[in-house]
């Protein structure tokens, strides 16, 4: 058997393979959620808290943590697939980087055409990389690619949580709401938690994350938890514009306060001592 065959049998059956003690996805059903955004402050607020994180920004096809920051990349992520560069040579630290309040991040470039159609075993081969260099951090918080694409669920199917986002949409609604059933169908549904992001009011936030629940108990015999409701607010936009992380551009802005409650229910509940 070949390396790619081996690891497709492998890939077959992610309940078989360990899940990593401190990784944290961030998925979706469908697109401009706020995966990204959500994923950059949930880092920020775990590094606030005294945790050292590394945000790895795991959408291969329109990898943007990067343009949200401003930032520039320090390399491809294709390099590493194909062993010329390691993980860790790519980090780029944040505001003070890992350890120092802020939080390091690995941001392929977005343009990167070998990554367009990643095969099983690339993205293998980077979970396996990532869950080395994810022993030097106590959180890693993944962003991934929108939908139930095979990369982005090859790279969740080993986190230690999957947080399942979307708006109060019916439209996303009905979109998550099929990305836990694919997801309960590979086995792996006590894992999933939900993010209700840019709700209107909690209230609203709470109503969508009731309805869900009772869809997931009733069809798909799985009841996963809620992670949290983050409000829309307008400050997220404003430093997105400037290029600025929200929490450094206004820590108490009612998004800001509610990722950073649950960051610190995340970090209670899961971080392993
Ligand atoms: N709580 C919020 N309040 C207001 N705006 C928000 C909030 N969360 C995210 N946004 C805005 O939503 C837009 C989409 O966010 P983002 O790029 O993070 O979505 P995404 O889910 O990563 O998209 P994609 O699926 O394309 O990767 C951005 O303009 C962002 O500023
Ligand atoms: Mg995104």
């Amino acid at each position: 058997m070949t390396t790619e065959l081996i690891e497709a049998s492998v890939i077959a059956k992610p309940p078989l393979m360990p899940a990593n003690r401190n990784i944290i996805a961030v998925a979706s059903g469908n697109a401009g959620v706020g995966k990204t955004w959500f994923a950059i402050t949930l880092a920020h607020a775990l590094a606030y808290a005294g945790r050292k994180v590394l945000l790895f920004d795991g959408d291969l096809n329109l990898a943007n943590v990067r343009l949200h920051l401003g930032l520039r990349a320090r390399g491809d992520i294709a390099a590493v697939i194909s062993g010329e560069k390691k993980l860790a040579d790519l980090v780029i630290p944040y505001d003070g980087g890992a350890g120092c309040n802020g939080f390091d991040i690995i941001a392929g470039r977005s343009d990167s055409e070998a990554l367009a159609n990643p095969t099983e075993a690339m993205v293998v081969k980077l979970r396996n990389d990532l869950h080395t260099l994810s022993r030097d951090y106590d959180w890693v918080v993944m962003d991934l690619g929108a939908g139930i694409d095979r990369s982005a669920r090859l790279l969740a199917a080993t986190a230690r949580t999957c947080l399942v986002t979307t708006t109060a949409e019916m439209a996303a609604v009905t979109e998550t709401y099929a990305y836990i059933k694919m997801t309960a169908r590979e086995n792996f549904p006590e894992a999933v938690r939900i993010v209700i992001n840019k709700a209107p009011t909690i209230k609203q936030g709470q109503i969508v994350y009731d309805a869900l629940f009772r869809a997931c108990r009733k069809f798909l015999k799985v009841e996963p938890p809620l992670a949290g409701i983050v409000r829309r607010d307008n400050l997220v936009m404003e430093s997105l514009l400037l290029k600025d992380a929200l929490l450094s551009y206004d820590q108490n802005s009612n998004a800001a306060r509610e990722i950073e409650q649950i960051a610190r229910r995340l970090d209670k509940d899961l971080r392993v001592r």
